[in-house]
């Protein structure tokens, strides 16, 4: 038998307890049954407390991404999230928009999962994506007939937009360069923006975001634990996902539209005020080698310019980039 009929009982009692007794009782269960439920439930995400003699009573449901919320969340925008699949679980949303746009799907297709099992960092690193606790996107762009050299500007737009969004929410965001969205210094965003080019054109380009949400310390490795962080850890409060994507979604049409009428310039400088980079003086780990210097500019290319202790400066174009050093 399912859970649905429990949970059915239980928010027709909000903030009451409901004895296992009774429970078993209009359920026709044995009280094994209804104990092995409500564990069922909790794996799922229900939360519940639980009093000798009182029995059980719902405390949260888990927050789940809804099709219909979705769209009411977007109904604002004119062309990003026009078209959105909402799946429960996917390899990774880039390879589903991949599939999507190879499919001709338009400009502004938004990919949202509850769970990716092979879900895509930078540099071919592996992003941790569990079921219900952050946000799991990609949206493709199609840009109109610019060169692949433009990509690491989508990158940046993509990492303005969200860092006012998260800001939206009351929470501290900054940007380390190209792409991170860091909160205390910790990382609580991933952007992977991914080009697909023909005769040197983006024919289309998968702006990936994961967003940790909910993730709690425990679900985090140890090691990660001082440079991981999400919603709910630095802020204390539980961030509603439908939301989140409405705002982030709201943000990046506003700048693309911007982006396409008044070109990089205008982005550029939105970036820097909220970058946590620029400024500082950081050392950066390219494929030859480790860099350090001061970081004084963005180039119009979305390039990074540090300056070196020998007075020369360097235009980076890739790397991690560790504050300080
Ligand atoms: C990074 O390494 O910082 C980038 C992480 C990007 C993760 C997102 S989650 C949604 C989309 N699908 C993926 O497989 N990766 C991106």
């Amino acid at each position: 038998m399912g859970t649905s009929e429990l949970i059915n009982m239980l928010l027709e009692h909000p903030g009451q307890y409901i004895s296992g007794e009774e429970m078993s009782r209009r359920l026709s269960i044995s009280r094994t049954a209804v104990w092995k439920q409500i564990a069922k439930l909790r794996e799922q995400g229900y939360e519940f407390e639980s009093a000798p003699r009182r029995g059980y009573r719902l405390i949260s449901q888990p927050d789940r991404l809804s099709q219909t919320a979705l769209l009411h969340a977007l109904a604002g925008n004119q062309s990003l999230g026009s078209r959105i699949k909402l799946l429960t679980s996917v390899t990774s949303t880039q390879e589903e928009v991949r599939r999507l746009a190879e499919e001709g799907a338009p400009h502004g297709t938004l990919v949202v999962a509850e769970e990716q099992t092979a879900g895509r960092g930078r540099q071919g690193r592996r992003w941790y994506s569990p079921p219900g606790k952050g946000i799991w996107m990609s949206l493709l762009l199609r840009p109109d007939r610019q060169p692949v050299s433009i990509a690491p500007q989508l990158t940046l737009l993509t990492a303005v937009a969200v860092c006012r969004a998260v800001r939206k929410f009351g929470v501290d965001a900054g940007i380390k360069w190209p792409n991170d969205i860091l909160v205390d210094g910790r990382k609580l965003c991933g952007i992977l923006v991914e080009s697909i080019a023909e005769d040197e054109l983006i024919r289309y380009a998968i702006a990936g975001i994961g967003i940790d949400v909910s993730l709690q310390l425990e679900d985090i490795p140890q090691e990660l634990h001082p440079v991981v962080t999400s919603l709910q850890i630095s802020s204390g409060r539980r961030v509603e996902r439908t939301a989140l994507i409405g705002a982030v979604l709201t943000e990046m049409e506003q700048l693309y539209q911007l982006y396409t009428e008044k070109g990089f310039v205008p982005i550029a400088h939105l970036w820097e005020a909220l970058s946590v980079t620029l400024g500082r003086r950081i050392t950066i780990r390219t494929p030859d080698g480790e860099i350090s210097g001061q970081a004084t500019a963005l180039a119009e290319n979305g390039a990074l310019l540090l300056l070196e202790d020998s007075g020369n400066t360097r235009t980076i174009f890739s790397g991690e980039v560790q504050l300080g050093g």
